[in-house]
């Protein structure tokens, strides 16, 4: 975000289908904007909120011929398929410490801890 503009914007949604916790991730930068490792910026902090959030795997969807995303989504380490005319990619997330956890506290007194995710 720049001054109040979006620039590029990731997407986490729960698939409460699958047994294991999973979810569906969906990325956008804007057009001008592309191809100068927003999208990979995004992809790795949209992976640090998953884990923190116990997220086991993530999915995305795309057009085959969305070479960025698919570049993309395999340097992340996912298995990509083609089926029904997308591309699906799967990423399985390594589980993160609990003391790896990004931990704000509130200072005042008597409450809890807050952890907070940047
Ligand atoms: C897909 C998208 C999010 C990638 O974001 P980005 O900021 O352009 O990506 P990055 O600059 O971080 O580059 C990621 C990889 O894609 C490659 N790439 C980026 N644009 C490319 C292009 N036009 N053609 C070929 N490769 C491209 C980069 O080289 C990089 O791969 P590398 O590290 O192996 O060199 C962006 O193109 C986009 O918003 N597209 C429209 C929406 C969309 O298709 N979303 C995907 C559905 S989830």
């Amino acid at each position: 975000m720049e001054d109040d503009h979006v620039l590029g914007a990731a997407e986490l949604h729960e698939r409460p289908e699958f047994e294991i916790p999973t979810g569906e991730i969906a990325f956008s930068v804007e057009r001008d904007l592309q191809h100068h490792g927003l999208g990979r910026r995004l992809f790795r902090r949209i992976i640090g909120h998953a884990q923190a959030l116990g997220y086991i795997q993530l999915k995305v969807t795309t057009h085959p011929g969305n070479v960025a995303m698919r570049r993309l989504a395999r340097s992340f380490g996912a298995h990509l398929r083609f089926m029904d005319g997308e591309t699906t990619g799967t990423v399985v997330l390594s589980p993160v410490e609990e003391s790896a956890l990004p931990i704000i506290l509130t200072s005042q007194s008597g409450e809890q801890p807050v952890r907070e995710f940047a």
